[in-house]
């Protein structure tokens, strides 16, 4: 009778556990707490991810390895962007971070007393961080979590606890349900609370400036262009259903909690190839397209398809190629644009393989050479300087340079060369789109010049141009 009176004291516990929250919130000012102190979750009540992996086994692993799990001072990246933030602009501007990097610090109102090496700054995206949020608001970070009755950490350490916990969700997995998961879970507003960013002028001294906004573009793009194919939800590219015998599994699937994306540099840092794997797989999958547009040997004459150019020794040839997001739910590259690496190479070899011209390769210190053609955005901060740092989120007032790709749309670029006169026709260009997370240099500059793992270049596209000379007779 005691047990099931205190199971049934649990559950009440757990549907009256609904917050409390101000009808007409403030509008989010990043240096400001949004909330009143007595709303401040206890942090200790939304760590403890591992407790619910001793159910959720497949979730628990995907989300372990997932940048959302490495949101947070247990990421290198992050870690040194923001300590520096910090230093140069004052604590309050961590509270903006905070909002979407850690929600923990965030909800529990901790973000003025930072403890760097504490849990709390080094759970990430908890489990429950995402799974209490009771309310979104326009981006920015801007949510509400509202704590469960229950407490992972107690659970975790008490055993008793923790079976009458478990015979609690087989008897009213509905209750389970109700407290962890709402209906607009799967939108993608859900998401936009922390991936749309604006930088507000409060943070940057001048005027705001938007950095990402993913969701802005897919809605704008449904609501404009009907009858595409194109997914309606972040979720149906970035979480993807795969087979597991979850006990919330349905028809033996699950949403997939890596949340991939274009972070190939966590998982080397983490040394774990399962996630960078999938990473590389979904970057590779055919998200951009090559297409050559056109060719010409001089500059008078209008662009040919390259069959009908009759390129032959000494010409100097002109490309123009076509760069097309194909399968990307947003711009390309979107995100982190600033520090991002999109950039295409091209190798031309002649008819006896021998490379005669080599553009955008990997220079000896790994470094993209700098007249390499990218795909991404440069911003620069009140002073005009680059904000090369990813100080972007704090300091950019202006965008400097734009060659991102938007949705479903394309870019023309143009590769030159000037074909060598004792080489023999006819030649072949190969164009490779290439991705690489982070620059070498910027690397070095995270880790201090410490050895890190070299980060992965991952081929996006390619495509082959062979280029028949006027001489060549072996046509057939
Ligand atoms: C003792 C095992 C157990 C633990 C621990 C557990 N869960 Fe569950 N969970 C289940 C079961 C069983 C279901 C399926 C309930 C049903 O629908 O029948 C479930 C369902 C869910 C769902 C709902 C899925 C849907 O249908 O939409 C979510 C979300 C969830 N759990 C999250 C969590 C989180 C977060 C934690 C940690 C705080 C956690 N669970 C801890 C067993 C557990
Ligand atoms: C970034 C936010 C986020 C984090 C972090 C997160 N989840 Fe989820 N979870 C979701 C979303 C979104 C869905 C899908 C909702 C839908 O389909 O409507 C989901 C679905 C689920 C489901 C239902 C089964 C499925 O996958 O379709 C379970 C169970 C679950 N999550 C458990 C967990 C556990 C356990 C953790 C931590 C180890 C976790 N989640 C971390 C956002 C998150
Ligand atoms: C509480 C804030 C928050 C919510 C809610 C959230 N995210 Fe994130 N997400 C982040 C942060 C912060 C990062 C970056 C972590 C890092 O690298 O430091 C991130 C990273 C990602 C990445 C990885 C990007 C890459 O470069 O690999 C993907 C994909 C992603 N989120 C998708 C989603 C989707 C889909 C949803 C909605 C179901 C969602 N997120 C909900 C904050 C959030
Ligand atoms: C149609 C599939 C699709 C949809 C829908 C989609 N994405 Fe993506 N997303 C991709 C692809 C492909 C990439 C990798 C290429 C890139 O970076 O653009 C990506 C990359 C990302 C990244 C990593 C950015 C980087 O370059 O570092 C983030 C963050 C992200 N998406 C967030 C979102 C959010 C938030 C939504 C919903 C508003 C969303 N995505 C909807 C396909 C999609
Ligand atoms: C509106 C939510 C939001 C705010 C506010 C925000 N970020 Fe981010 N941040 C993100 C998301 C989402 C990503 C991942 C995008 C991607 O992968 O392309 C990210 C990525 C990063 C990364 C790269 C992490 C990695 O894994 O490589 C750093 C560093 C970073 N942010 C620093 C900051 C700093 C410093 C601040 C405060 C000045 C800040 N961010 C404010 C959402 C936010």
């Amino acid at each position: 009778m005691r047990m099931i009176s205190g199971l049934l004291g649990m559950a009440l516990a757990y549907a009256f556990s609904q917050p409390v929250l101000a009808d007409d919130l403030p509008p989010l000012d990043p240096g400001v707490k949004p909330k009143e102190a007595h709303e401040w979750v206890d942090p200790m009540k939304l760590g403890g991810s591992e407790y619910c992996g001793h159910c959720h086994t497949d979730i628990f692993h995907q989300w372990n390895a997932s940048t959302h799990h490495f949101s947070s001072f247990n990421n290198p990246v992050y870690r040194k962007v923001v300590t520096r933030t910090i230093e140069r602009k004052g604590q309050p501007t961590f509270a903006f971070c905070a909002n979407c990097h850690d929600p923990i610090l965030k909800s529990s109102g901790e973000t003025d007393k930072l403890d760097a090496d504490n849990w709390k700054a080094n759970a990430g995206i908890t489990c429950l961080s995402c799974h209490r949020i009771m309310e979104i608001g326009a981006g920015n970070g801007d949510y509400r979590i509202a704590e469960p009755t229950l407490h992972p950490f107690a659970l975790s350490d008490n055993p008793t606890l923790a079976k009458a916990h478990k015979t609690m969700i087989e008897l009213t997995p509905w209750l389970h349900r109700r407290v962890l998961t709402k209906p607009f879970y799967g939108n993608p507003e859900y998401c936009a609370a922390c991936h749309s960013l604006t930088v507000p002028s409060s943070i940057n001294g001048l005027a705001p400036i938007s950095l990402t906004d993913e969701f802005g573009q897919l809605h704008r793009r449904h609501q404009n262009v009907h009858g595409e194919d194109l997914p309606g939800r972040c979720i149906d590219c970035h979480m993807p259903e795969v087979p597991s015998n979850d006990p919330a599994a349905k028809d033996g699937l699950i949403r997939s909690h890596r949340f991939a994306g274009s972070n190939t540099a966590l998982p080397t840092f983490n040394r774990d190839l399962d996630q960078r794997e999938v990473v590389e797989t979904f970057l590779s999958s055919g998200i951009v397209a090559l297409r050559v547009a056109g060719v010409r040997t001089r500059p008078e004459d209008p662009f040919r398809s390259g069959e009908e150019v009759p390129a032959q020794a000494g010409d100097h040839v002109e490309i123009a190629l076509e760069v097309r997001n194909v399968r990307a739910g947003h711009q390309f590259p979107t995100g982190t644009v600033d520090s991002n690496e999109a950039w295409l190479s091209t190798i031309v070899t002649d008819a006896n393989a021998r490379a005669l011209v080599t553009l955008g390769q990997i220079d000896e210190q790994g470094l993209v050479p700098a007249d390499a053609i990218r795909f991404g955005t440069r911003f620069v901060d009140a002073a005009g300087n680059f904000t090369d740092r990813r100080n972007t989120t704090s300091d950019a007032v202006s965008i400097a340079e734009d060659s991102v790709i938007p949705i479903r749309g394309s870019r023309t670029v143009f590769v030159g060369f000037t074909i060598p006169a004792n080489a023999a026709s006819p030649f072949t260009a190969l164009f490779t789109l290439n991705w690489r997370k982070y620059s070498p240099a910027f690397i070095a500059w995270v880790f201090d010049g410490r050895d890190t793992p070299p980060l992965p270049v991952t081929p996006l596209a390619s495509l082959r141009l062979t280029l028949p000379a006027t001489t060549s007779i072996n046509r057939n």
